[in-house]
């Protein structure tokens, strides 16, 4: 071998082991960071639990003693990516619990939001390091439950119930400190369902009532109903649309006239009843005409006897 090739060969051996412990060096502080990320305690299980537009994000975290802030996006419509715009919430800098009430940051807009849960870590002085987790996205107006409404039912004439429901009330509060409630929040966009049945009949109906006020049309004049409400937002992904159900049914009251209380079978033996007695008027009429004739002449003739 001349020089000149081992030379060559030296200088490649050396650039091999650079490449190794280079290579070496990359896989360990690849390795170094995810043990860093599992020593980081990122909050775990981030959950949304929202009603009436209570709205409150929680979290588990595997440390103890951790401090946590909470940032928030909107999240795009047409994307499904957050804007990048964090924001700060108003109550979450700095926690020590593991649950953030986002309501007043959220209020109650039609708007995909995501937060951002940050572990503070004395270790570390960069914010951008900061172990984090990224909550799945939300939308307070599509998603939030809705409690059951209270109502009261009052039978009209003609067949008509009239259901009077009062829509339950949201945790938000206008600027003048009104509590909001759901009709302020959706207006058009809430309807309620109205299921009823006749007592002593399982079979349930539906009504889909517009306003809050509700006339349920088509029913038996008399008759004793039983209705429950739901509050009802079709403009709402399909498992969204409905409230809870009220559970206490309320029922209007028969009413009891002589007539509608009695049963069929009474009704057939009155009609029957009925028919026996025209036909029997009917055969004496009949006989009676034929006879009587008979008893005028016999009559006059009587009569006229004496004179
Ligand atoms: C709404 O209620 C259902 C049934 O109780 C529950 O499974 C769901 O998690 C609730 N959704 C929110 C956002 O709280
Ligand atoms: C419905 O009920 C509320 C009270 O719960 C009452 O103020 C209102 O007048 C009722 N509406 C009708 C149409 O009866």
């Amino acid at each position: 071998m001349s020089k000149q090739l081992q030379r060559n060969l030296d200088f490649t051996d050396m650039e091999s082991v650079k490449i190794l412990l280079y290579l070496v060096i990359y896989h360990s502080a690849a390795i170094l960071t995810a043990a860093d990320d599992q020593l980081g305690h990122s909050a775990e299980n981030v959950h949304w639990k929202s009603l009436d537009f209570k709205t409150i994000v929680t979290w588990k975290s595997k440390g103890s003693d951790q401090i946590f802030t909470v940032l928030f996006s909107e999240v795009e419509r047409e994307t499904g990516l957050e804007t990048g715009d964090w924001r700060d919430t108003l109550d979450c800098t700095q926690i020590s619990h593991t649950e953030c009430d986002m309501s007043n940051d959220l209020r109650y807009s039609d708007k995909t939001y995501v937060v951002d849960i940050l572990t503070e870590d004395e270790s570390s002085h960069d914010p951008e390091a900061l172990p984090h987790t990224v909550s799945p996205h939300f939308n307070p107006y599509k998603h939030t439950n809705i409690s059951a409404a209270t109502f009261t039912v009052k039978a009209l004439d003609n067949g008509r119930v009239m259901v009077n429901i009062t829509d339950p009330l949201t945790t938000l509060h206008d600027m003048n400190g009104r509590q909001l409630n759901i009709r302020d929040v959706f207006k058009k966009n809430l309807k309620y369902k109205i299921s009823y049945n006749k007592a002593g009949n399982t079979r349930m109906k539906d009504y889909i009532s517009n306003s809050s006020v509700a006339e349920v049309p088509n029913l038996d004049a008399g008759e004793s109903y039983c209705f429950t409400v739901a509050a009802y937002i079709p403009s709402r992904p399909r498992d969204n649309q409905l409230g809870a159900w009220t559970q206490q049914p309320q029922c209007t009251m028969a009413v009891k006239t002589p007539l509608n209380e009695l049963s069929l079978g009474a009704w057939v033996g009155i009609v029957f009843i009925l028919l026996t007695v025209l036909i029997v008027i009917i055969i004496v009429t009949v006989l009676c005409c034929k006879c009587c004739p008979k008893r005028k002449s016999l009559h006059t003739s009587q009569t006229s006897s004496p004179i």
